[in-house]
């Protein structure tokens, strides 16, 4: 390994993990590519190779993956091309390379029963989006013996597509915003979750202890359903002498969301606690402080 050589590379570019994981490598002096779709063929195993070859670094990030939810349910070959099929490729590469890999994945390979949800528990998915995240868990577990399973749920934060950045442009439009109140689960983002994969790449690339089965929940403190989340927003919107929209809470059926989603995916964490000494901070003190950013961030967007 030569002192150039970039410690991370990520797959994803654009993303809101992939953003925000090359902003923070920014401002740490960590040295990170990352190769979006037009960059690499992830479904080609010889061409993550010859990436790896070619930027040969300490560790591999997966944020790459297919995340419509919903389009999944009709979009099923290309989810599973890319949340499966893709990352088996990606992990067979590393393993050939022997180069450690964090691949992210999701709350929604659980089901209906049983949160908060620890490592081992039974998996289950209830939509395409979760059964594809799964079969790529398995190929990659599968694949490559210095791997780690990073399951997240509702990413959110300043950079890419996401809920709360939604609920601010719908309120600009709208007086009333209809949100479920029958889903519940963990807010993580993208600033923090970040943090946690920069501790996670260094205990690879120092040694240091990993989980046994290959499995880590991670997300902020805190709990919530999407009409929490949505009039927490509001809440700031307000504060900030904004227009805000009062949200009308509604059931999952009520709203005709195309992809079942289990009533109640919060994730244990207390394995990523353990590991560090300190979860992630609570989502609504988080969001209270991403809150300049994000208001920036859809300003800025908005402008283009
Ligand atoms: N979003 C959530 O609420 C959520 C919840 C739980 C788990 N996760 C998991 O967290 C990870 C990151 O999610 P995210 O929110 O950052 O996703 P995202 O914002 O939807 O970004 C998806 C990423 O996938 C990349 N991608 C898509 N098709 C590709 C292709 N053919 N080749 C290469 N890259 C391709 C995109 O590349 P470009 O950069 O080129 O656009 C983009 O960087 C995913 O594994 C996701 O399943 C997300």
């Amino acid at each position: 390994m030569t002192l150039s050589a970039p410690c991370m590379l990520v797959i994803g570019r654009n993303g809101q993990v992939a953003t925000a994981l090359q902003e923070m490598g920014g401002m740490t002096g960590r040295p990170i590519v990352a190769l979006g779709r037009k960059d690499i063929d992830i479904l080609s195993e010889a061409a993550v190779t010859e990436a790896l070859k070619a930027f040969d670094p300490q560790v591999i990030v997966n944020t790459a993956a297919y995340t419509a939810v919903d389009q999944a349910e009709d979009d099923k070959d290309a989810a599973y091309a890319l949340n499966a099929e893709a990352a088996g490729q990606i992990a067979r590469a590393c393993e050939r390379l022997h180069k450690p890999l964090i691949h992210l994945s999701t709350d929604y390979v659980f089901g209906t029963d049983g949160a908060p949800f620890r490592e081992g528990d039974p998996t289950g998915p209830i939509n395409v989006y979760g059964a594809s995240k799964l079969e790529g868990e398995r190929l990659v577990r599968e694949a490559c013996e210095q791997s780690l399973i990073l399951r997240t749920s509702w990413v959110s934060g300043a950079h890419g597509r996401n809920f709360i950045k939604s609920m601010i442009r719908l309120s600009r439009q709208r007086e009333v915003l209809t949100v479920v109140d029958d889903q519940r689960g963990r807010l993580t983002f993208a600033e923090d979750l970040v943090k946690a994969i920069f501790a996670l790449s260094d205990r690879f690339v120092q040694g240091q202890a990993m989980p046994e089965d290959g499995l880590l929940h991670v997300s902020n403190e805190g709990e919530a359903v999407w009409a929490d989340v949505a009039e927490f927003a509001m809440h700031q919107l307000k504060l900030a002498g904004e227009k805000y929209a009062t949200i009308q809470r509604v059931s999952s059926l009520e709203f005709g969301v195309k992809a079942p989603r289990p009533a109640d995916s919060r994730l244990n964490i207390e394995r990523f606690s353990s590991l560090f000494g300190e979860g992630l901070p609570q989502w609504e003190a988080r969001l209270t402080s991403l809150w300049p950013a994000i208001m920036k961030a859809v300003s800025v967007e908005d402008n283009c």
